[in-house]
């Protein structure tokens, strides 16, 4: 059934404490829970207990005494016992299957460990509990278990005692010191090495940290344990905030439904974040693990110490945090380029969300399965959503409503709004009509035209946001747009503003909050060309007047390095758009040629960023920007448009590429890796030219590491080399034994843009490495497919949309979680014209026709279908 924000009440008891005793067994673990509930004033005595299906009631009691049987009643979901005293322990045995539990919600086994996932409503798989995340308390948790197969018992906190319980058996005690919600409790046991190292806080606290992973992964830990140092001494530079306990322990477990999760003092995070090696990692996931043990450690502070009051406050810590870990990676990495990153993200998968039946606010208003609004739009436009406080009042006001956040909130449960108003009260700003964001959904459009009046240029915005679910009418929001005016000859032009907005550091950051609204700059030279949405300031389609020489001009000379990119990818993006609807084979024109050679030669600019402006729009990009979406013709006019520009600049690509190959030796370095990306994107023009096959192969045989051998991998995947199935197989051979780089290959042949691509894909689930209780091994198989093989995916007989109902069904039956994030894709039907859009409902109906279909896979698909 529905859950409503407007029906939020608080909870009826508090709890002061709560002992956890597990006592784990190789078939079987039992629970004992003994509370201390405290009922409020004005509450009634009746105790409402959340509880999951899939656990035995084996004691309930009150103040050590057996609950009478007519004292009680329990279904499926709830305990509820019919009156309690006002204050008493409540003691509940109960007994649980982890080796059954595909779910990977609630304890597991995993891999030879016992683990635990409870955000967000898995703690109730454990016990009888209030498992929402307004009722906060302190944790003391005993394990027991077998000596031999799990040598390593962990919880959340500061350890406590341990010893020997005889009969091949030990425990462990934890003790948590600051109240937390049942969705921060996480349990470990098992058979793991462990990577240790310290930190001291600036205060002088002295931690210790561990990485926990299996024994054969040990080799693998480094750049988690530096990453998760560089956070720490990140978050106290920047805002203040100190770890506060005396242990930081971090898990890697295989089999794992999300990236990681910030369970307090001991993070339980999937091997794909952790494990890194440059013979096995390529350097976006070196980012990524720099990036989501960024995340969960700010999660402490940023969910943890201030945590949500509902689920439906759930971006108040995620959009939140992931602000963080990207400010966090920008300063350890390229800030332009992480900022690339992160639109590109948000446009390929949030905006489409947005945009489709799945579409919700940041602060959604119902759900029937919160785990379906783990999405892109809490996290990723949650984080924009902060970001444009950050613009509209500053890094200062920014720094300080932090600071009064955790003043007003620290060890609480909190809302969203309570977040705005610090940042309100700290900045003086009037954000009311900005938490708009928070609640209406979709994209919004703004369209910028020009005018003149005499020597002043008038730049006028219009902003509308097309309907979406249950939002017939969207009211104007509140965005900062970020511009700036490029002179005739290159420089920076500060011309004085009428209207609401200030200069800063070059450019100017103006406040639209009405429908259509001007803005006049004073005295501005001729042939001033203005950028506009710099840094991507706000998360809108913007529409401009630009001309191609306007934005031929722009991708040169802007000192933003966002609108140079862009102002690229209009570019290339307006010819390829205008071939696909004229079917047109035109040689491209002479200023596309003259953009790119430029880029080509730019000395002065980060090699990651040119490589950037040597990439073509992705597929899926450009499919956004059409009307209907022509899989196979934007594939043909964009390879078209690549080789093109390989034949036309192929002597300056090789040279540029045999330069970049003289600074050689493996590194880690800024440096090393934005070489790497440069030299990578050149490759994919060389595999277009004559002797690209030699090349590619050469490349792919002489790689010593990762980076390196999966660009060549990829487009030997997508080639019809005689060498293809040769090194695939070998790949295969060589890295059989290592889960996440056989991900990579399962990948690799799903991204695939040849023919017979849905056919392999389908045999590939055949293969003896596939297996459907992987959550990694799903997703780099289906949701690659899916969801970034665009023309593969929406081939026009249909197979690859009959292909994904297929895969939904059978991994329902395991994991309804995982199954959930498969669905998506298929709601695109409003995208494509008939037969596709036939094929995708019926596909959906497919779904749905299927008994015992899961309530997280039931929403998605009819809400897709609506
Ligand atoms: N809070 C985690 C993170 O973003 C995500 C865990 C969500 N898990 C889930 N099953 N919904 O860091
Ligand atoms: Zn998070």
């Amino acid at each position: 059934q529905e859950i409503r924000l407007e029906d939020y009440e608080a909870p009826a008891f508090t709890i002061e404490s709560i002992n956890l005793i597990f006592r784990l067994h190789d078939d079987y673990a039992e629970v004992e829970a003994r509370s201390l509930f405290r009922m409020k004033k004005g509450a009634g005595s009746e105790l409402r207990l959340d509880g999951g299906p899939y656990m035995d009631l084996l004691a309930l009691e009150i103040d050590g005494s057996p609950v009478p049987d007519d004292q009680f009643v329990k279904s499926a979901e709830v305990l509820q016992l019919r009156s309690v005293p006002e204050k008493f322990e409540l003691g509940v045995v109960t007994r649980l299957r982890p080796r059954e539990n595909t779910r990977l919600e609630g304890l597991y086994f995993s891999g030879g460990n016992f683990c635990t996932q409870c955000e967000a409503e898995g703690f109730r798989h454990i016990t009888y509990f209030p498992d929402r995340p307004d009722v906060l308390t302190r944790y003391h948790v005993r394990i027991e278990a077998d000596t031999k197969s799990c040598p390593v018992l962990l919880s959340n906190g500061n350890p406590g005692q341990k010893g020997d319980l005889g009969d091949g058996r030990h425990f462990a005690e934890w003790n948590d010191p600051h109240p937390k919600p049942s969705y921060l409790f996480a349990l470990v046991a098992g058979n793991l090495a462990c990577q240790n190292d310290s930190y001291t806080t600036a205060s002088g606290r002295q931690v210790d940290l561990n990485i926990y992973v299996s024994e054969q992964d040990l080799d693998k830990c480094d750049y988690a344990m530096q990453s998760l140092k560089r956070s720490m001494a990140w978050d106290e530079e920047v805002f203040g905030l100190e770890y506060d306990l005396d242990v930081y322990n971090i898990v890697a477990v295989s089999d794992f439904n999300m990236g990681a999760m910030e369970n307090k003092g001991l993070n339980i995070f999937n091997t794909k974040y952790v494990l890194a090696s440059p013979e096995t990692a390529t350097d976006a996931d070196f980012d990524h693990v720099e990036g989501v043990i960024g995340h969960e450690y700010f999660h402490n502070w940023t969910g943890n110490r201030v945590t949500c009051r509902d689920w439906f406050q759930l971006s108040l810590k995620e959009g939140l945090t992931v602000f963080r870990d990207q400010e966090f990676s920008s300063d350890m990495t390229s800030r332009a380029v992480k900022r690339l990153d992160d639109v590109r993200v948000l446009r390929m998968l949030q905006f489409p969300e947005d945009a489709g039946p799945l579409a919700h606010p940041v602060r959604p208003e119902k759900y029937i399965e919160i785990n379906n609004f783990y999405t892109t739009t809490v996290y990723n436009k949650g984080a924009e959503v902060i970001r444009m406080m950050h613009s509209i009042i500053g890094p200062e006001a920014f720094r300080k409503g932090m600071d009064l956040y955790f003043e007003r909130h620290d060890g609480q449960a909190a809302t969203c709004e309570d977040f705005a108003a610090a940042m309100e009260d700290a900045s003086g700003a009037d954000l009311k009509q900005f938490r708009l964001w928070y609640s209406q959904a979709g994209t919004p459009k703004v369209t910028a035209r020009r005018s003149h009046e005499g020597r002043d240029l008038i730049i006028t915005l219009e902003q509308s946001c097309a309907p979406s679910p249950g939002q017939g009418v969207k009211l104007p929001y509140h965005m900062p747009i970020r511009l700036g005016l490029v002179g005739p000859n290159g420089g920076e032009v500060t011309a004085d503003l009428e209207g609401d907005g200030k200069w800063e550091d070059g450019s100017c950051i103006v406040n639209l909050r009405e429908t259509h609204q001007s803005f006049r700059f004073k005295n501005v030279p001729e042939g001033t060309v203005p950028s506009i949405l710099r840094g991507f300031s706000a998360p809108v389609v913007l529409d401009h007047d630009l001309s191609d020489d306007e934005l031929a001009f722009l991708a040169v000379q802007d000192s933003d390095p966002f609108v140079r990119w862009e102002s690229t990818q209009d570019l290339y993006s307006r010819y390829l758009v205008k071939q696909v609807s004229e079917d047109g084979e035109g040689h491209p024109p002479e200023l596309l040629l003259q953009v790119f050679t430029g880029h080509l030669a730019d000395k002065a600019t980060d090699p990651a960023l040119v490589a950037e402006l040597l990439t073509l729009p992705g597929e899926i990009a450009l499919g956004q920007k059409m009307e209907s979406l022509a899989p196979e013709r934007i594939h043909t006019a964009r390879e078209t448009l690549a080789k093109a520009f390989a034949d036309a600049s192929s002597e300056n690509i090789i040279d540029l590429y045999q330069s970049l190959k003289a600074a050689q030796g493996y590194s880690h370095e800024q440096g090393a890796k934005a070489n790497r990306r440069l030299r990578n994107v050149l490759l994919n023009y060389i595999a277009l030219m004559p002797d690209g096959e030699e090349t590619t192969q050469r490349r792919y045989a002489e790689a010593d590491n990762m980076t390196d051998c999966m660009a060549a991998l990829s487009l030997i995947s997508h080639s019809n080399f005689d060498c293809r199935d040769k090194v695939l197989q070998e790949f295969y051979d060589k890295w059989r034994q290592n889960d996440l780089v056989i991900d990579k290959w399962f990948a690799v042949q799903a991204q695939s843009k040849r023919s017979d691509t849905v056919s392999k894909v389908r045999e590939l689930t055949q293969h003896e490495a596939f297996t459907f209780k992987n959550p990694n091994r799903l997703r780099s198989l289906i949701s690659t497919f899916s969801m970034l093989n665009q023309v593969r995916f929406h081939e026009k007989n249909g197979e690859g949309y009959r292909f994904l109902a297929e895969m939904i069904v059978r991994v329902d039956e395991l994991n309804p979680q995982t199954a959930a994030r498969l669905v998506a894709p298929l709601g695109r039907w409003g995208r494509v014209d008939e037969p596709r859009k036939g094929f995708m409902k019926d596909a959906l109906m497919s779904v749905l026709k299927v008994s015992n279909l899961s309530d997280d896979v039931r929403e998605l698909v009819e809400k897709s279908l609506a």
